[in-house]
């Protein structure tokens, strides 16, 4: 069976538990090196990553062309408009050409269903970089955060403030599948998926869905938000006004659990959804979270390839 990794539930919690793992090793083993030295073990070596993007991107860009460079393969970056997909070549074609040439294919779409179709005609890994619907990727790096500064997934407490959007989705499916409670604060009109709450219920998540921010905040011990617009998203204004009650400030921060950290995926929209005393302040572990995502990638990318 091909390897996809278009949600997390894809791995399921034992392959996510051991890439995480793989990751914090690696991490580890790396530590001091040259960014663009090989990993002694060079795992992927002569193996090679497409990435298509239909949306911008730094993080992911840049940290899968590295994960890639440091397991000892490499990656091509191809902008789908610049693709013949751009003029009209089908998904499923695009899918068995790339699995001709390439041992695996990342794409950042805007719509999930392109990449189920992509992941139903290749043959080879398909990894989802973010889509309309999750951002399996970012939560990664985010659990491998966590862990890093000293937490348990279990019986964690974890607020989101804000958007119920794609990087809200993949938190949801890891609460379910690592078993931490989830406290979802934000405005009824811009709730979370609903499919995905179900499914981390049935797993038997704690999960709370509530209007006000302070009690979502209450004793938390990680703090997530993201923007609360997001790329292809219209509507702006209002928007931003419905969500302006759960902006994550020193405030808000001042209700969590002591030694709380916050994370947030990037982009920031400082004054929007996050102060620049949070973002920039002593619980702050964003840059961490940043750097997570190459360590987190290549974990992935060793899975997605059947190493782990
Ligand atoms: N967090 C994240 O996915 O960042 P990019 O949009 O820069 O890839
Ligand atoms: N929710 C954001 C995440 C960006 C990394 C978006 O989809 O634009």
């Amino acid at each position: 069976m091909t390897r996809h990794f278009l949600n997390l539930a894809d791995a399921g919690g034992n392959a996510v538990a051991a890439m995480l793992g793989d990751a914090l090793d690696r991490k580890a083993a790396r530590k001091g090196w040259a960014k663009g030295r090989v990993d002694a073990d060079a795992p992927l070596a002569g193996r090679v990553l497409a990435m298509i993007f239909e949306k911008n991107s730094t993080r992911t860009r840049v940290s899968f062309d590295m994960a890639m460079r440091q397991l000892g393969g490499s990656a091509m970056v191809m902008e789908a408009g610049g693709m013949q997909l751009g003029r009209g070549e089908s998904i499923a074609d695009t899918a068995r050409v790339l699995s001709r040439m390439v041992d695996a294919i990342m794409i950042r779409t805007d719509d999930h269903a392109k990449i189920e179709e992509l992941a139903h005609y290749a043959t080879v890994p398909v990894i989802n970089g973010l889509t309309n619907q999750s951002h399996p990727c970012q939560i990664m790096a985010d659990l491998m955060t966590i862990l890093e500064r000293g937490l348990a997934l279990p019986g964690l407490e974890v607020a989101w403030l804000g958007d119920g959007n794609n990087v809200l989705a993949s938190l949801i499916e890891a609460a379910g599948m690592m078993r931490f409670n989830l406290r979802v604060g934000g405005p009824a009109a811009y709730a979370p998926d609903m499919e995905f709450v179900e499914r981390a219920l049935a797993l038997g998540a704690a999960i709370t869905i509530t209007t006000d921010a302070a009690q979502a905040a209450a004793g938390a011990q990680v703090v997530v938000t993201d923007c609360w617009v997001s790329m292809g998203q219209t509507g702006g204004e209002a928007k931003r006004t419905a969500l302006h009650p759960y902006q994550v400030d020193e405030a808000l921060m001042s209700r969590t659990a002591p030694g709380a950290i916050f994370l947030h995926c990037l982009p920031a929209h400082r004054g929007e959804e996050v102060t620049d005393t949070v973002i920039d302040g002593t619980q702050s572990a964003v840059w961490d979270e940043a750097e997570n995502r190459l360590h987190a990638q290549k974990s992935i990318l060793r899975w997605a390839l059947g190493q782990l």
